[in-house]
């Protein structure tokens, strides 16, 4: 049977109606033919092509399971493509992936991570400094102004583990900005989150996407809809050609039970 999410198909909002042509831009982001997976013999991931262009707002959707994690894992050079080309800002992923940051999908066990939210958005600058170089005056004011631009800057100081839902993800987002990334790769920034929290979520990363590529993964394809500016359907294969919004086609081919798009 197939099982497509409740989804009212709407206009095209303003965000994307202003949208320069992605001819104009520079490329980011650039699979080519990339195949991945935890196991040589079952690919999680088939024949991925994808370019995200500077200042794109990418959507991705697709089913539990359809390797949407898997294929940040392949951007972030945590899982290594078994074949394809991978290219961040025209580099390989090892000299490329120090222009992401990344705020992971949130699972239930962070809660019991014994960390204050400035430790964790601190670790956001892991990545800028030598292992064992202290944390200078410049990290601390990224720090602030991470925490500033996710309104968290008066829980810097809560256990992390006291946080809902809603305020971890913008610690996390903190975090993926203390890194200075000039791509955001976002896994479910609005799960578990209410609607009022959702929103706030979606004006922050518009503000972000002045000036910031951002690839967000989500299940909530109603509301992305009127902020993203392309969307994507992964189920093992990718469908996306630049598309501005879903079509029932594209949510056909993605929520059915073959994957193939
Ligand atoms: N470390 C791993 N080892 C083996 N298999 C894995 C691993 N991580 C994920 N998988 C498998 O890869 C497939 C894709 O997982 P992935 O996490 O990419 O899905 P997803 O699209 O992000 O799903 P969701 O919407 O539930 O987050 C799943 O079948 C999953 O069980
Ligand atoms: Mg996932």
């Amino acid at each position: 049977m197939i099982s497509i999410p409740n989804f009212t198909f709407t206009s095209v909002s303003n965000s994307q109606k202003l949208s320069p042509k992605p001819e104009q831009k520079n490329e980011v982001i650039r699979l080519s033919q990339v195949w991945a997976g935890y196991d040589a013999h079952e690919p999680i991931l088939e024949a991925i092509n994808l370019t995200v262009y500077e200042l794109d707002f990418l959507g991705l959707i697709g089913p539990n399971g359809g390797g949407k994690t898997t294929l940040i894992k392949v951007l972030l050079g945590l899982l290594k493509p078994l074949k394809g080309d991978v290219k961040i800002m025209g580099r390989s992923v090892p000299q490329g992936r120090r222009y992401l940051g990344y705020a992971p999908q949130i699972l239930e066990f962070d809660r019991n991570f014994p960390v204050r939210v400035n430790e964790v958005v601190r670790m956001g600058r892991l990545g800028k400094r030598s292992l064992f170089q202290p944390y200078t005056k410049k990290d601390e004011e990224i720090v602030i102004q991470a925490l500033e631009k996710v309104e968290m800057l008066d829980l810097r100081n809560r256990p992390i583990g006291e946080l809902s839902g809603g305020q971890r993800q913008r610690v996390y987002i903190a975090r993926a900005l203390a890194s200075e990334p000039q791509i955001l790769l976002l896994d479910e920034p609005t799960a578990s989150v209410d609607p009022k929290m959702c929103s706030s979520i979606y004006e922050l990363l518009l503000k972000l996407n002045e000036y910031m590529t951002i690839v967000m993964i989500t299940h909530d394809i109603n509301t992305m809809s009127s902020y993203v500016k392309t969307v994507g359907c992964l189920n093992r294969r990718l469908h996306y050609h630049g598309e501005q919004h879903i079509t029932p086609k594209m949510l056909e081919q993605t929520y059915s039970n073959t994957g193939d798009i």
